[in-house]
């Protein structure tokens, strides 16, 4: 495969791994994220094996440490003050020994065990300790579908956008005009202080944020009640496509070590995921979309989070019209995979979730296509991942159009992932 000069590359992604490491976990990158963000430490994990394995392993351990006692992993867990982060520790209140927010984010967990399990050297370590978070994973996994799907549709909702990580995506805008304002704490935004306004979320998008933390927070972060009580509730094809290729990987790992019967669980999880998901494909799009489950109708809106079910098994035909929207992408920018079709003229290419590229969702999306056999169209989602870097440094996202470096420096999950794409380009 031709890929850029990048013999330098890796290098320089082990160095924004190591500046961002604070011991026992990872911050996604100093100032704008000052502490560990869930689905930041999973891949992070991804990129410490290359050159840490008992490393990686401590990241993901760390982050489990503060799993709740219902089964919940939260967003981030504050482990140190840090006043330049908002919305902090006392907004949350979620009364844990070391605080944590109340909310979670996308269960990249399952998937990194397997990666780590599969490819630690140290083969005593790894089965001790993949033996050791199998049960917490499975905790987190079933504690999803119990709270995050009543009906048991095998479908999970997302309650914030934060939730599933794509914070300001399009996806949510008309959901979102469903939850109020009023009455909210004033507050002061500190995001906007580190990082380019224009490229971040606007006020009125913060203002429900806050709302929903609120809320949530009003109820005392009872999960068995927050599902219901959400005026957001939003069914994310991606988000469940991580958790489908959650449950498949955490079976997987189990049968290696014996635990037939978590083994089997959570193959029926996946495989009802999976089936599931099919009710969120669109013909016409060529892509699954989200579901707003308060009003039972898909959301008319194109982005990676429909792009991002390659990660999970889903049939040959759905990956492969999957491949030629980002082919047909391809034509009209200089970098994919961007986060909303950029034909829709909502799309912005420096905003955040509403256009630029993220180098986490390329490799989710590039592990998928591979799979399915769609090689061609991953290589190039490889190959632009490696263009950004090489001509944007490890931002944490880029514009599609320009390549240029948009909100964080000296991103850790980015890094991560450049370590990731640098192996398999060198195994091709
Ligand atoms: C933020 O604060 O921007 C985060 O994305 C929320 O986790």
């Amino acid at each position: 495969m031709s890929v850029p000069d990048t013999s330098h590359i890796f290098d320089l992604a082990v160095e924004v791994l190591k500046e961002n490491d604070r011991g026992t976990y990872t911050v996604p990158t100093k100032g704008l994220y000052p502490f560990q963000w869930n689905w930041d430490s999973c891949f992070t994990a991804l990129g410490q094996a290359h050159f840490d394995e008992d490393r990686a392993w401590t990241e993901m351990e760390t982050l489990f440490e503060h799993q709740w006692p219902d089964g919940m992993v939260p967003h981030i867990v504050f482990h140190v003050y840090d006043d330049g982060y908002f919305p902090g520790p006392d907004v949350w209140k979620s009364g844990r020994p070391t605080p944590t927010s109340g909310i979670t984010q996308p269960p990249i967990a399952g998937f990194a065990l397997r990666q780590l399990f599969e490819r630690s050297k140290d083969r005593a370590a790894a089965e001790r300790r993949a033996r050791a978070l199998l049960p917490k994973i499975e905790k987190w996994f079933a504690w999803f579908y119990a709270n995050r799907d009543p009906q048991g549709e095998g479908l999970v909702a997302i309650l914030h956008p934060w939730e599933a990580g794509r914070d300001n995506s399009i996806d949510w805008d008309e959901a979102f005009e469903r939850v109020p304002t009023e009455g909210i704490a004033p507050y002061t935004r500190r995001d906007t202080q580190h990082a380019d306004p224009a490229h971040r979320p606007t006020k009125a998008q913060y203002d429900r944020y806050l709302w929903l933390v609120e809320h949530f927070r009003s109820l005392g972060w009872d999960n068995t009640k927050l599902h219901d009580a959400s005026p957001f509730q939003v069914v994310d094809p991606g988000f469940n496509a991580i958790l489908v290729r959650g449950c498949a990987d955490l079976a997987s790992v189990a049968e290696a070590l014996g635990e037939t019967e978590m083994a089997r669980r959570n193959r029926d999880r996946a495989s009802k995921g999976l089936t599931a998901l099919e009710q969120l494909w669109s013909e016409s799009h060529g892509q699954y979309l989200c579901l707003d489950r308060t009003t039972g109708k898909l959301i008319d809106s194109a982005s990676i989070g429909g792009l991002t079910t390659v990660f999970a098994a889903i049939p040959a035909e759905r990956a492969a019209t999957i491949g030629q929207v980002i082919a047909r992408q391809a034509e009209t920018l200089r970098f994919i995979v961007a986060s909303h079709d950029p034909a829709d003229p909502r799309f912005e290419s420096k905003r955040y979730w509403r256009g630029p590229v993220w180098l986490v969702v390329n490799y989710l999306i590039f592990d998928g296509l591979r799979a399915a056999g769609e090689t061609e169209i991953a290589d190039h989602v490889l190959r632009s991942s490696l263009d950004l870097i090489d001509q944007s440094g490890f931002a944490e996202y880029y514009d599609p159009v320009t390549g240029e470096a948009c909100g964080g420096g000296r991103f850790t999950w980015t890094a991560a992932m450049v370590l990731e794409f640098l192996a398999v380009a060198e195994r091709s």
